[in-house]
Order: C-alpha cells, then sequence, then structure tokens
C-alpha cells in the first residue's frame, strides 16, 4: 500500500497510528506529498481529484479517501480492532472520531489562515470562529476523558491526534489547565509506541 503523506498532518497521523496499532505499519509505503489550499499537489490530484492527504492506494489498486474510509479499511483488513462492529459501542467510537476530526479540520483551518493566506486577506472573527470550535470540541473531550482508560480505538486515536496536533501548532492554546481529565489520559496515550512513532517534526 502507499499513502500520500505529510508528517505535520493531524489527519495522516491518524491512519498511521491505526496501522501501528494494528501491526500494518510495515505495508504501507509513504510517499511525501506537498498539501496546499491554493498550489495542489498535482501528484495527488492524479489519484485523489480533491488533491487531500491522507490518500490510500491499496495493494489492488484501489485509491481511497478520506482519513475515515483509510482506517475503516486498515481496520477491516486486519480483523476489525478499533471500530466495534456493532451496537452503542460503535457509535461512541465514531462519533468520537468525528468530534476529534472535527476539532483537527477547525485548526488546521486556523493554521491555513493564519500561516498561509497573505495577511492583508486574513479575517479575525473567522479565526475566532473556528477556535470556539477548537474550544468546545476540548470541552466536550473533557466530559468523556474518564471513560477512555481502557480504550485504543477510533475515537480514542483520533482525539490523541487532535491533541497532538493542538500541542505541535498551538502550544500556546494552553487547553490543559482547563482539561485535567484530558490531560492526565493524553499524558498516557501520547506513550504508546504507535505515538511516539508519528509525533510531528519539532517547527
Ligand atoms: C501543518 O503544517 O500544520 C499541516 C500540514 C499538512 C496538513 C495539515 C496541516
Amino acid at each position: 500500500m502507499k499513502l500520500f503523506y505529510a508528517a505535520a498532518s493531524p489527519f495522516v497521523r491518524k491512519c498511521l497510528v491505526s496501522a501501528h496499532e494494528l501491526g500494518l505499519r510495515e505495508r504501507i509505503e509513504l510517499v511525501p506529498a506537498a498539501p496546499h489550499p491554493v498550489n495542489r499537489d498535482r501528484t495527488v490530484v492524479a489519484s485523489n481529484p480533491l488533491g487531500k492527504i491522507p490518500t490510500l492506494i491499496t495493494g489492488e489498486g484501489a485509491v481511497l479517501y478520506d482519513s475515515r474510509v483509510i482506517c475503516e479499511y486498515l481496520d477491516a483488513l486486519a480483523g476489525g480492532r478499533l471500530i466495534p462492529a456493532h451496537g452503542p459501542a460503535r457509535w461512541r467510537v465514531l462519533v468520537d472520531q468525528s468530534l476529534a476530526d472535527g476539532v483537527m479540520d477547525a485548526a488546521v483551518l486556523v493554521r491555513y489562515e493564519s500561516a498561509v493566506r497573505p495577511e492583508n486577506l486574513r479575517w479575525n472573527d473567522w479565526i475566532s470562529g473556528q477556535l470556539e470550535k477548537v474550544t468546545c470540541g476540548l470541552a466536550e473531550f473533557e466530559r468523556g476523558a474518564r471513560g477512555w482508560t481502557e480504550r485504543v480505538d477510533a475515537g480514542t486515536v483520533a482525539v490523541g491526534c487532535a491533541l497532538g496536533y493542538l500541542d505541535f501548532r498551538f502550544a500556546s492554546l494552553g487547553w490543559r489547565e482547563k482539561c485535567p481529565d484530558t490531560a492526565r489520559w493524553f499524558e498516557r496515550f501520547a506513550k504508546r509506541e504507535s505515538m511516539v512513532a508519528t509525533r510531528p517534526p519539532a517547527g
């Protein structure tokens, strides 16, 4: 399998953490990509019209995106260990993943707005609106965090990657102060081999 990839992307990281947890990491070749909202990476566009990463090419040549589809594919390949097949646990895990994906989405948009968009075109109210999504998402994490101790699944993997991205790009947010249970959970979760091996680069 080939994965179009950038080490800084929390969505790529979610797929790679899943692959590690499922014992599939060695079967994935990483293909560096340069995602950008304006200058689209034509190598990725040739496989995925949206030009987004992560994009996975399976061993059979199928093109899979987005990160949720890729994680589900990897999970199915490994026999279904990160996404429960049915029942309330399935919906809990999938909603936790959606919430964490939403936090990542909002944070990445703020990152693009402040690092990519020309300064004279920036809109501060829009940035505040995205950051409020992050803050509300964190508050929801905090309501659930005490129940995560024993969980390693698509939901907690996504939460771990969302928090890792906030630490990476938004260290000044200081989310731990208002989310002590989440912080305690993340302290342990971030030490998992899968998380350590996929840490974003400094800078
Ligand atoms: C980043 O540099 O923050 C980033 C890179 C790729 C995708 C998303 C975010």
